[in-house]
């Protein structure tokens, strides 16, 4: 398939999964606009990036969400694939997890994914053809101990992915859920130091890993849809 020419928003694109997805996107030639809170960083990528311009904002505020997605489509006359990325990680026991925390990792990974899921699958349903790409987690269907509320985000966006893709079976648009293990990125960085949190595996995966798996859904012909592919690093054990 040619992706060349093609237009994608991707969210969470300042740093690790969302970035290399960006970076692979613009590699095959599409053209994009990418989204995320660190404003200075993301711009830096946009100028780097061909075809790529960037509109920072916090992906919770529904006016920064809904404005996003409507400039994206103007400033691209449309848009054939969404990355829907950007997320966190709240970890701990229930003892000792802070409440607020969660409840601020459901925002960003339940409520704001399922908004720009929305504004893309009414996108795609005016053109009839779209591609979505949910960053989902082994996570979302697989639990571990101090780790429940995120999985509990993760398995919010399958249930989603695999509602979408019955609901809109015959209408041309496409859902794939990426399904990474543990990944080298700065989301970990608040809690790479609490021992025993994080699995213990020699070798993680890369963003570009995770990048190269979301090329590969979208470089099928079009009677093909991927639903959901898992990845993890060789030694995981999950
Ligand atoms: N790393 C892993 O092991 C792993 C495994 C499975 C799934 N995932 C999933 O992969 C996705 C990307 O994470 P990553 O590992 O690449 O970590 P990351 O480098 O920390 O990327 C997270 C991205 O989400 C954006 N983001 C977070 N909160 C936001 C908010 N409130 N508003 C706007 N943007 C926000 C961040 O941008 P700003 O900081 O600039 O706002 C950043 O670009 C997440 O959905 C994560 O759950 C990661």
């Amino acid at each position: 398939m040619d992706l060349k020419g093609k237009a994608a928003l991707v969210t969470g694109a300042t740093s690790g999964i969302g970035l290399a997805i960006a970076e692979s996107l613009a590699r095959a030639g599409v053209r994009l606009v990418i989204s995320g809170r660190r404003a200075e960083l993301l711009a830096a990528h946009a100028k780097r990036l061909p075809q790529c311009i960037a509109i920072p904002g916090e992906i919770t505020d529904a006016a920064y969400a809904n404005d996003l997605f409507a400039r994206a489509v103007q400033h691209c006359d449309g848009l054939d694939i969404v990355v829907n990325n950007a997320g966190r990680v709240a970890t701990g026991s229930i003892d000792e997890i802070d409440i607020d925390t969660v409840c601020a990792m459901v925002r960003v990974n339940v409520e704001a994914a399922f908004r720009i899921a929305h504004l893309a699958v009414k996108h795609f349903r005016a053109r009839a053809k779209g591609h979505l790409i949910n960053t989902g987690s082994v996570l979302g269907t697989k639990v571990r101990a101090s780790i429940g509320a995120y999985a509990g985000t993760k398995h919010a966006v399958e249930a989603l992915s695999e509602a979408l893709r019955l609901e809109l079976a015959g209408t041309g648009i496409r859902i794939t859920t990426v399904e990474p293990g543990l990944v080298r990125t700065d989301l970990h960085r608040d809690i790479a130091k609490k021992a025993g949190v994080l699995p213990d595996v020699a070798e993680p995966l890369t963003p570009e890993d995770v990048a190269r798996s979301v090329m590969f859904a979208l470089d099928q012909p079009p009677h093909v849809n991927i639903p959901r592919i898992m990845l993890l690093p060789r030694d995981q054990v999950i």
